[in-house]
């Protein structure tokens, strides 16, 4: 099989679907590799070393003129008019993205989205959504440290002491925990709230204090444990129960980095404006939901805001802001993928009784039933 690397094209994209580690392992099973020159020179991978692991370096149209195409991000439309019908791409796809579907059922390929893998055991070393959640969460922290004027932990000095900066994070998923954990490193305060009442532990061994909106009804309780391990809309009046309680510990907060997310919905809004009217001036909000709509509608997407002396840090890729590490993590996850679509042989064979299999192919399943 001809494997292609392009070179993302998409703004602020620095990460890329293949590392020199991951290529080693493709040419070892015998595949050819085609890199498009500079693939991973935003993730400090120069083209020497994929060569010196067995790639051959190109251009861009025979990177995506491959018979299986490995990237990050969906293609733009001058991506796709470069693949062949037929040929089999692997990438965070967006398969929420409806426009982007249409576009590559057009182009006759088959797509795998990673996102949709469901979170099960044996999905977890490809589950991309956790390994760049991940970095994201550790990234939001350092980039409200960034923007902050103040130290984060406590201390004591000859001119006198400095307080601990309050930290409250909102939604302790695989991004939240991280943030957490990374803030705690730097000797923050932490609180955090989330709706699924299971991250409760979690956040308290991390050393944070979880924020509790006690659940009245058996509805409320039944939707907050989720579906599929990610959480679903919460009633309006457990909603406005929140609000309250994130109202009163966003006015104490230095710091509030919201990571709330529904699979495939607008994100909850979780910080209010009267909220962030009441902050402290020189506080930071991140909000890692920014391009699902934000959990704070003053956030403005890719952007870094003042509103009411509060600063509204909007970036909607910082997995791609650590791109190097991303680049690793999510070239292991797209390694661990292919294991499952091809064959000892190298062959493409694609099993579609499998779950993980059936549930990241996007478009192409004719192709794929015609070949079976
Ligand atoms: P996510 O990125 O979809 O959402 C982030 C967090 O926001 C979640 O914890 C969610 O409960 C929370 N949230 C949603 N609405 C909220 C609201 N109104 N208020 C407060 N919080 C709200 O979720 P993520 O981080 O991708 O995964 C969530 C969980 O799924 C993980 O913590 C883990 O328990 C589970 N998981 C399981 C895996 C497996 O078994 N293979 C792999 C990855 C995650």
């Amino acid at each position: 099989m001809l494997i292609g690397i392009p070179r993302e094209i998409r703004e602020g994209e620095a990460r890329v679907a293949a590392t020199p580690e991951t290529v080693k392992k493709y040419v070892a099973q015998g595949h050819r590799v085609i890199v498009q020159s500079g693939a991973g020179v935003r993730a400090s991978l120069r083209d020497a070393a994929y060569e010196a692991v067995g790639a051959r370096i190109g251009t861009a149209s025979e990177a995506m003129g491959a018979g299986l195409v490995l990237k990050v991000r969906a293609p733009e439309p001058a991506e796709l008019a470069m693949m062949t019908p037929g040929a089999v791409l692997v990438g965070m796809l967006n398969p929420f993205d409806m426009e982007n579907e249409v576009r590559m059922v057009a182009a006759g390929i088959i797509a795998f989205a990673l996102e949709a893998a469901p979170r099960t055991t044996r999905a977890q070393s490809m589950d991309v959504l956790s390994s760049q959640a991940n970095i994201a969460g550790y990234k939001a922290v350092l980039v409200a440290a960034h923007h902050y004027q103040r130290f984060m932990p406590m201390l004591m000095t000859a001119a006198g002491t400095v307080k601990a900066a309050r930290v409250l994070i909102l939604g302790a998923g695989v991004a939240g925990l991280q943030a957490i954990a990374t803030a705690r490193r730097l000797g923050a305060v932490i609180e955090a709230s989330d709706v699924r009442p299971a991250v409760k532990e979690q956040i308290e061994s991390l050393g944070a204090k979880f924020l509790d909106v006690p659940f009245l009804t058996d509805e409320e309780r039944e939707i907050a444990q989720g579906a599929g391990g990610y959480a679903r809309p919460m009633p309006a009046d457990w909603m406005r129960r929140q609000a309250e309680l994130v109202h009163e510990r966003a006015k104490q907060a230095d710091i509030v980095i919201t990571t709330a997310l529904i699979p495939g919905r607008t994100a909850p809004v979780l910080l209010q404006e009267a909220s962030v009217q009441q902050m402290k001036p020189g506080s930071v909000v991140v909000d890692l939901a920014a391009a699902q709509g934000g959990n704070c509608p003053l956030t403005v997407p890719d952007e870094v805001v003042e509103r009411h002396g509060v600063i509204l840090v909007g970036h909607t890729n910082l997995a791609a802001m650590v791109a190097a590490d991303a680049s690793a993590l999510y070239a292991r996850n797209v390694l661990d993928f292919l294991k499952l679509i091809l064959d000892k042989e190298g062959k493409l064979v694609i099993d579609r009784q499998d779950d993980i299999v059936a549930a990241c192919l996007m478009t192409g399943q004719e192709q794929v039933d015609l070949a079976s």
